[in-house]
């Protein structure tokens, strides 16, 4: 039975920056509580579209790989914010690329879809089915917030990030895995009416948006990811003095800190990029990982955990033994368009829809609401 290793990697962060400072001007924070909270400094907003952030970190994957895109046979996309509904944001992707002999699908398991999306594929690949497979997690999450609830519009970002998994013999790759789900607790964070049970109506701004209990999940994320990390240390037959890295989701520092010290590993292990880019879902694993790699954080054999948590409730985590190549085979010249918009005139939708900043964050008067009020108006 082959096993797979991660063979290239690549991100792709979209370049309008929208600092905590910036946030002071839409809702009553301050840097001061969103850096002591979470962690955060700044996130990247996207002009462009989740498969157009998925192509160019797919690019940059398969360069470091020395891969084309027509030797890719399965495309499997980790996505909670997708293009489309139909066709998958994979299959928008695929013919981005021109990668016309992979299958390609989303999977949506929300922060946790790109560990999800690595032990799919790590099994595809065990069984025999594919050898060259492109594992992508990418979000555009500020679609879905309401830059007026100070409890979300501070967590998010935009981003992708991308890995190729292949077939090898050699003894290295995922060594054991844990996917979970507790859909008992699904309302503790959801997007609750942008599938069919909600309205035929036109999309109501209160009912299209991130719902969360930050504290509850803060609580649920660090027992779960803090648990599956040491039961797949333990099921890949090490002890924590053998385990080199460790890259979390990236949702809150604290998250990250108290389930380093559940696990009982020391902090110089665990690998944090949350203040460049907030959370971005799916996507946080992946540009982590490149990053690790970039900083030479990463070296020939060793012992990589990811662990993930996010909505559903989901949680995964892995145990990766990290082959002998550890620098890029080849790079790739990819980018995104030129982004001719302002950070805040990208946000304008959002605030056309959602709502305007408040008297209290700005000292203004309240814009008004332009769509909330036509609806009360027709009805
Ligand atoms: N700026 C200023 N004050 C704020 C803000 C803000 N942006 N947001 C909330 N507050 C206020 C609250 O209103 C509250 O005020 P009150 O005491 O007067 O009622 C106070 O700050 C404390 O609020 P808490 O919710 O108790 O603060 P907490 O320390 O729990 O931090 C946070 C909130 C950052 C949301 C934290 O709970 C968290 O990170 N939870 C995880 C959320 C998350 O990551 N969700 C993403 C998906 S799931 C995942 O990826 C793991």
């Amino acid at each position: 039975m082959p096993n797979a290793t991660i063979s290239g990697w690549g991100k792709c962060l979209p370049p309008a920056v929208l600092s905590n400072h910036d946030l002071e001007l839409l809702v009553e924070t301050s840097d001061d509580w969103i850096t002591t909270r979470t962690g955060i400094k700044e996130r990247r907003i996207s002009h462009v579209e989740v498969s157009d952030l998925a192509r160019v970190a797919s690019l940059h994957a398969l360069a470091a790989a020395g891969k084309t895109p027509a030797d890719l046979d399965l495309i499997v996309m980790g996505t909670c914010t997708g293009d489309s509904l139909i066709p998958s944001t994979a299959a928008i992707l695929q013919a981005k690329l021109e990668a016309w002999n992979a299958a390609a699908f989303d999977l949506n398991a929300a922060c946790s879809g790109f560990v999800y999306s690595l032990v799919v594929a790590n099994n595809m690949i065990k069984a025999g089915a594919y050898r060259t497979v492109l594992v992508i997690g990418a979000e555009k999450l500020h679609f879905h917030i309401d830059f007026t609830d100070r409890s979300t519009c501070v967590l998010f970002g935009d981003g992708a990030g991308a890995v190729i998994m292949e077939a090898t013999d050699d003894d290295v790759g995922v060594l054991s895995s844990e996917l979970g789900m507790d859909g008992s607790a699904a309302a503790i964070l959801s997007i609750p009416r942008d599938g069919t049970e909600g309205s035929r109506d036109y999309p109501k701004p209160r009912e299209s948006r991130f719902e969360m209990d930050g504290p509850e999940l803060f609580r649920r994320a660090v027992v779960r990811m803090g648990e599956a990390s040491a039961r797949v240390i333990e099921e890949a037959g090490l002890t924590l003095d053998q385990i080199d890295l460790l890259i979390p989701h990236q949702a809150n520092v604290r998250i990250i800190d108290a389930t380093a010290r559940r696990l009982g590993l020391d902090s110089a292990k665990v690998f944090v990029n949350i203040g460049s880019y907030g959370n971005t879902s799916a996507a946080t694993i992946p540009v982590a990982l490149t990053e690790a790699l970039e900083q030479g954080r990463i070296k020939p054999g060793d012992n990589v955990v990811f662990t993930a948590f996010g909505a559903g409730l989901s949680w995964g985590a892995a145990v990766v033994r990290w082959g002998d190549r550890v620098e890029p085979i080849s790079t790739s010249d990819a980018e995104l368009p030129p982004n001719t918009l302002s950070t805040m005139e990208l946000l304008e939708p959002n605030l056309e829809f959602f709502g305007r900043p408040t008297k209290a964050a700005t000292g203004e008067e309240a814009q008004p609401e332009p769509k909330e009020l036509a609806r009360e108006i027709s009805s």
